[in-house]
């Protein structure tokens, strides 16, 4: 039997709600069963869900109850939720996965337009998880496609800047990364409890990056960053071992030995083959309310990273930025919206978007890629 007018209309408005996670039209994704409506005007909508514990139950509710109601001849809906078969969710995987077979690493396809950065540092302590969730939120903004993992698996701190405590969705093997700001994030700490240490060595910790990068389902994405922790340890190598095309983004404060340090994670780069996008300093000199200037840990610093890794390098290396100390930062990040959102224009929230503006207009295509081409 065909369905009534009301009921295709219904479907149409139903094209414009995402579902949460996916950032996929629910109607594309073969969530809604059948829809009916009333003479008096009633919709009742069968939705089938990922899994059964799905997080993001009454949203979906709330979302497709509103759009309903916009249909012409719609009063008021009633939603039912069912779960998908074993059969609808295989096909759904399948759908998902755009003809890349499972536990395949997309970000390092040959064929991936996406820009992969990663936010390193010699020092800890820098600033690191900071600027990498306010430049990913910036980043979104402009309206890219924009992805985090938190490779930080000992010190994880992307959940609690982002201000997210749902947990992913798994789809059997897929995990389905929460969105926040519009910006997928995954992070150990969304599958530890409370305030749990994770205890683990580097094999383990090479698994759990690469296990991110193979099952977190993030799309197709623009840009995706990559927190790491600090220094050239384990998880630094593993990353360049992964994710080859990757680019470093090198924060460091403006003070000497913190940038003598820096200097150091950036040409671990040649040994790596990773290429580096540029410097970025933080915690940089900051002015008073009376115009007097406090820097704290001196001024400076970022530029000569950047020249010097210009020179060791053989080719320019960029000082993206300076984002100055800001109480403002700190304060957003203690409260899981990222200054650049909660606080577009204190001095640090501007400097991190000038940044994202420069990386922004980079994005997307093999402009800044390394070629795969060996030069005799
Ligand atoms: N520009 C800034 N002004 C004021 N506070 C800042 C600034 N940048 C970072 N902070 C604060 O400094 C602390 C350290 O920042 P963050 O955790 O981002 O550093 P990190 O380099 O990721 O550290 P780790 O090496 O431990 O991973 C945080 O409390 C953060 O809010
Ligand atoms: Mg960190």
């Amino acid at each position: 039997m065909s369905e009534s007018a009301a009921a295709e209309r219904v479907r149409r408005q139903l094209d414009d709600v995402l579902d949460p996670e996916l950032r996929v039209p629910v109607t594309q994704l073969g969530m809604i069963g059948e829809v009916e409506v009333d003479a008096a005007g009633t919709a009742e909508i069968w939705v089938k869900l990922t899994t059964e514990a799905c997080p993001m139950r009454s949203r979906i509710i709330d979302e497709v109850s509103a759009a309903a109601v916009r249909a012409a001849g719609v009063r008021t809906a009633e939603v039912h939720l069912g779960v998908m078969t074993p059969e609808e969710r295989g096909a759904l995987k399948e759908q998902l996965r755009e003809g890349h077979g499972a536990k395949v690493n997309r970000f390092a396809q040959p064929d991936s337009l996406t820009q992969v950065y990663a936010v390193a540092s010699g020092k800890g302590g820098v600033g690191k998880s900071t600027v990498t969730v306010n430049l990913a939120c910036a980043l979104a903004t402009q309206g890219l496609k924009v992805g985090i993992i938190d490779a930080d698996v000992h010190g994880f701190s992307v959940p609690g800047l982002m201000g997210i405590t749902d947990k992913p969705t798994r789809l059997d093997e897929m995990i389905l990364p929460p969105v926040a700001f519009d910006v997928k994030t995954i992070s150990i700490g969304m599958f530890v409890e409370g305030n749990q240490a994770v205890a683990w060595r580097g094999p383990m910790l090479h698994r759990a990056v690469e296990q991110f990068l193979t099952d977190v389902h993030f799309g197709d994405l623009d840009v995706l960053l990559l927190d790491l922790p600090p220094g050239t340890g384990d998880i630094a190598i593993s990353v360049a071992q992964l994710l080859p095309g990757a680019q470093l983004l090198v924060v460091t404060t403006p003070q000497h030995a913190a940038a003598e340090i820096a200097e150091r994670a950036g040409a671990l780069s040649t040994q790596t083959g990773q290429t580096l996008a540029g410097v970025i300093e933080n915690m940089g000199p900051m002015t008073l309310p009376d115009g007097t200037v406090l820097d704290l840990f001196g001024s400076g610093g970022g530029q000569i990273v950047a020249d010097r890794l210009s020179e060791q390098l053989d080719t320019e290396v960029p000082l993206l930025g300076s984002v100055p100390l800001d109480p403002a930062l700190r304060q957003a990040g203690d409260d899981g919206a990222p200054a650049v959102i909660s606080t577009p224009d204190s001095p640090a929230g501007r400097a991190l978007r000038e940044v994202a503006e420069r990386l922004g207009g980079r994005a997307r295509g093999i402009a800044g890629k390394q070629l795969p081409l060996t030069l005799a």
